[in-house]
């Protein structure tokens, strides 16, 4: 059976030609799926998935989406052939976006493309993004991360947000390009106007605003690939693994500058919100910040648990292609699976004492599922950890007396890349 369904939260239509199976249909021959509001889900979606992860392995959102909580159960539909990653093309086309330069990026990015385009997109990415190659960026990141606190130290207060987790991650992606700093605001601007077009939709978002992020970041992006085409400079590794891909038939230009920007905007709300969850979370707890500053064990640690505690990507959108029998419960096919790994990373059965934050504790394992798992895990997994390693010891070492000076960083939604608040802080 194929359906047609959106779901406010995931954001992400099935494929499909008919007219969706009304829920009752769900579970046909299983116990019947429990059903919760998704109004509950935004209040307190923890509390909401504590309640609910021991009694029943998936509930359903009142729109029909089916939310799977349990650790084993996520990792493993991740990596299973009846769960299938949502068409790019359909997902513009049910969000209303008109064609052009934000419906190509959705269409034909790696994200959103399965099979043998998948993989042909995403192979010179993986080569460039490798944990050995992102390695020999760290002093690249450190001096980034300096740099911009530089430009705020002397305030003496700032929104932590706005001063340093925003500009940052797009600060190092606009480096890979081998971009002119004086372009890194412009650039930057033009990442969190088109960002939101990779997050769940929000009522009365601004599609001409995410359309022109989208022209100026591919419209750049294709200027830089044609600069390094042309060999009048060394081209920067991201784009000469690029245009080896295009001289080898492998991808257009056109798919190559929109990986390029898929990876720009995967690059930048997800490391933001990261960011400043790890500081909110250990400023709440008082940490001793000379402890951190040059200490990248200690910083890895506070950074593998603050992504298990509050995950910038509440979960991953696939539509079921078969029938999937959980725990005696069944999913049909044709419909929207929310795996969510803002459960998953709770559950009692993974992590002793989940709810605590605890920088100590002995069972991360080495795959952190905030990255995903299967063929679409992350591929930005290496930078994002040097990323905030980096910028975590940086904030440490240059600030040693920073402190909360407001409540903590809100994190909002549980479903796909969540929304942060403000971070003032003072030092
Ligand atoms: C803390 C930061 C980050 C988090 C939590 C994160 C999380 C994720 C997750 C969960 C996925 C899989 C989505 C799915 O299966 O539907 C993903 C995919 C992806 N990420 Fe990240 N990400 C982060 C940073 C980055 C960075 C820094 C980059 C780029 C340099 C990046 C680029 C990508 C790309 C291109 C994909 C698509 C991969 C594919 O579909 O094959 N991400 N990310």
């Amino acid at each position: 059976m194929t359906t047609t369904r959106t779901a406010p939260q995931d954001d992400h239509p099935t494929t499909a030609d008919q007219q969706p199976a009304p829920f009752l249909e769900l579970s046909p021959s299983g116990e019947p799926i429990p059903v919760v509001s998704s109004l509950d889900l935004e209040r307190d979606p923890h509390g909401l998935f504590r309640q609910w992860r021991s009694k029943s392995p998936v509930i359903q959102r009142e729109d029909g989406a089916c939310l799977v909580l349990r650790a084993d159960d996520v990792e493993r539909l991740l990596n299973d052939p009846r769960t299938q990653q949502i068409d790019g093309a359909l997902y513009a086309r049910m969000r209303g976006v008109p064609p052009g330069p934000l419906f190509d990026l959705l269409a034909t990015s790696v994200l959103l493309s399965e099979g043998e385009a998948h993989r042909r997109r995403r192979a010179p990415l993986s080569r460039t993004f490798a944990f050995r190659a992102i390695e020999s960026l760290r002093d690249t990141v450190r001096t980034a991360a300096e740099g911009l606190i530089d430009g705020f130290e002397a305030d003496g207060a700032a929104d932590l947000v706005q001063a340093f987790c925003a500009p940052l991650p797009p600060l190092v992606m606009s480096q890979l390009l081998g971009a002119p700093a004086s372009d890194a605001q412009e650039f930057a601007r033009a990442v969190y106007k088109v960002s939101p077009a990779f997050a769940p939709a929000l009522p009365g978002e601004d599609m001409d605003r995410m359309v022109d992020g989208a022209r100026w970041l591919t419209d750049y992006v294709k200027a830089r690939l044609a600069d390094a085409a042309s060999g009048q400079t060394p081209p920067a590794a991201l784009l000469e693994d690029m245009l080896a891909a295009i001289g080898a038939g492998d991808l257009t230009e056109a798919e190559a500058a929109v990986q390029i920007v898929t990876l720009i905007i995967g690059a930048s709300d997800t490391t933001r919100g990261a960011l400043a969850v790890q500081v909110s979370l250990l400023a709440e707890r008082g940490a001793d910040w000379s402890d951190y500053g040059d200490n990248p064990e200690l910083a890895r640690a506070a950074v593998a648990e603050a992504l298990r505690f509050e995950p910038p990507v509440g979960s991953f959108p696939r539509f079921s292609t078969e029938a999937i029998t959980l725990d005696g419960m069944v999913i049909p096919a044709g419909y929207l699976v929310s795996l969510s790994t803002l459960s998953a990373m709770r559950d009692p059965a993974r992590f002793q004492d989940p709810d605590t934050f605890l920088i100590n504790r002995q069972d991360h394992v080495r795959w952190h599922m905030a990255f995903g798992a299967g063929v679409h895990r992350c591929i930005g997994e290496a930078l994002a950890r040097l990323e905030l390693e980096e910028g975590l010891m940086a904030l440490c070492r240059k600030l040693p007396g920073l402190r909360l000076a407001g409540p903590p960083v809100k994190v909002e939604g549980y479903a796909g890349i969540r929304r942060i608040g403000q971070l003032q802080v003072t030092w």
